[in-house]
């Protein structure tokens, strides 16, 4: 977001900067309270860093001067691996801390995308970013702080009600990816624009049927099956859009950083839907 205001909002700029130096300040405590504690499926998955974050994250100080803390992405390239036997009630004491402090700065973050969207929305404020793109960043945005909230909250939820939920969730997330992409690719790019065209609808139809199968009209194991193919060809299609990119072989008012972010969404997704098929 912080790139995207006009020049009329810079203060929307600052606000943008402070809160990716507060996060990046929670991140540094997040990755080294999982060092050696986090599992292999996790650190493996590629939704923690992928062969181009660092790449996109240098390409993207390069363009903008944003001063993006790469030594956080070496860091999570560092970390090791471990199993939950290693928990100490000492370690549990620190994460509830931080979650803590988490939910309060997300909340903040949330007030923030609030005020822009309906900014836009309401035509007061023009920015380089899509209405659906914070809308989406929104929704992101709200239901991390709700995971974490029933984290803290010791709540029990069985891995099917949390499938439903996330299926619903990210197959709609994966379509609004594919639409952004479609939209921010040079007018060139013709075979590119029409994949794109293709996950946001194939996307679209996996949303519908997270519905229905919420409504009980479809079974869930098929909406997983189809999701997880799908989600493997559109985290292969994000890693070649994102390379190309970088290769500046790709034509496109992407932002390299967002090309990984979208890639590493689709990895996290996919790590999800692997336990879901299970
Ligand atoms: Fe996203």
């Amino acid at each position: 977001m912080e790139i995207g205001f006009t020049p009329r909002d810079s203060n929307f700029s600052k606000t943008a900067d402070d809160f990716r130096m507060a996060f990046d300040q929670i991140l540094r405590e997040a990755i080294s309270l999982s060092d050696g504690v986090v599992g292999p499926i996790f650190l493996d998955s590629g939704e923690v860093i992928t062969p181009y974050t660092l790449k996109a994250e240098e390409a993207s100080v390069f363009y903008t001067g944003v001063p993006i803390n790469t030594e956080l992405t070496k860091m999570e390239g560092n970390l090791s691996e471990g199993r939950p036997n290693d928990l100490n009630a000492m370690l549990v004491q620190r994460v509830s801390m931080l979650n803590h402090r988490v939910m309060d700065l997300v909340d903040e973050l949330i007030r923030f995308k609030t005020r822009i969207l309906s900014d836009i929305t309401s035509c007061n404020m023009f920015t380089v970013n899509y209405p659906l793109l914070i809308d989406h960043i929104l929704r992101e945005a709200k239901l991390y702080h709700l995971l974490i909230q029933r984290l803290e909250e010791k709540e029990e939820t069985d891995i099917e009600q949390e499938a439903f939920e996330q299926e619903l969730f990210w197959n709609r997330i994966m379509a609004e990816h594919s639409l952004f992409i479609r939209g921010l690719l040079d007018p060139t790019e013709n075979e590119l624009i029409i994949a794109a065209n293709n996950f946001g609808n194939e996307f679209n139809q996996l949303y519908e049927e997270s519905k229905e199968a919420m409504d009980q009209t479809l079974p869930l194991s098929k909406v997983t099956r189809d999701s997880l193919k799908a989600t493997v060809d559109i985290s292969n299609f994000n890693a070649q859009g994102t390379q190309g990119i970088l290769n500046c072989k790709v034509k496109s008012i992407i932002i390299p950083l967002l090309g990984d972010h979208v890639l590493r969404e689709s990895n996290h997704y996919l790590r999800l839907l692997k336990t879901y098929a299970k």
